[in-house]
């Protein structure tokens, strides 16, 4: 059941590279993010089930589609997940949102939890989790865990850049949640930093190092 979903738009990529790149100030790569964000978003959603309702245009009384249910939950894992929240947020401008804090042990990798609120009725929605690198996984697949208790079980992951390692845990952990990504790189350093990778995503889209 698991997938993975390499979204490799011309644009998509291109702007990647240019995220990728050290010298990008952090104003640029914070716009690139949001842009791709959009990009990935438009790609997720392709499969969203559809409903017809009446409507009427300036000529006449016709049926037309419209997004059929809950509306969608964005559930950003602080705090680098929030650049690509504005991104889709841009898209999806209706979709509620969710905050998971984790940041990473630098010591261990594991994630620690520092903050938590979703929807109360998640359970009932379409979730998308956000964080633009899915490194260790470790962070995405408690991320995903925390939403299922919850009661989430429709939730795909979106990522910037995935390393092969990363994918493999979390779609071996959760083979039900579909991953998109705009990249999966060549594999993890000692500190399990994306190589090539782009750097520290937050850092580089707050501008803290
Ligand atoms: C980064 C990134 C992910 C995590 C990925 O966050 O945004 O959340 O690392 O690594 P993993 O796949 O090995 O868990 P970080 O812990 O640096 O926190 P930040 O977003 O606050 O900068
Ligand atoms: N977190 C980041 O921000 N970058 C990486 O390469 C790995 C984890």
């Amino acid at each position: 059941m698991a997938s993975l979903v390499v979204v490799d738009h011309p644009l998509v990529q291109h702007k990647l590279t240019l995220m990728r790149m050290r010298t990008t100030p952090t104003a640029e790569f914070r716009r690139l993010v949001r842009e791709v964000a959009l990009l990935l978003g438009y790609e997720i959603t392709r499969g969203l089930a559809l409903t017809e309702t009446e409507i009427e245009t300036p000529l006449m009384t016709t049926r037309a589609k419209v997004l059929a249910g809950k509306k969608l939950c964005l559930v950003s894992i602080l705090r680098a997940g929030n650049g690509l929240l504005d991104g889709m947020l841009d898209l999806l401008p209706s979709a509620r949102v969710g905050h998971i804090g984790l940041y990473r042990d630098p010591a261990t990798l594991l994630p620690v939890e520092y903050y938590y609120k979703v929807p109360a009725d998640i359970a009932e929605r379409p979730v998308i989790v956000v964080d633009p690198m899915l490194a260790t996984a470790n962070s995405a697949v408690a991320a995903v865990e925390r939403v299922k208790r919850d009661g989430a079980t429709d939730i795909r992951f979106a990522c910037l850049l995935a390393a092969p390692e990363g994918v493999a845990r979390m779609t071996g952990a959760h083979p039900d949640v579909p991953v998109y990504t705009a990249a999966v790189d060549q594999g993890l350093n000692d500190h399990g930093y994306i190589l090539p990778g782009l750097g520290d995503a937050g850092d580089r889209i707050y501008g803290t190092r």
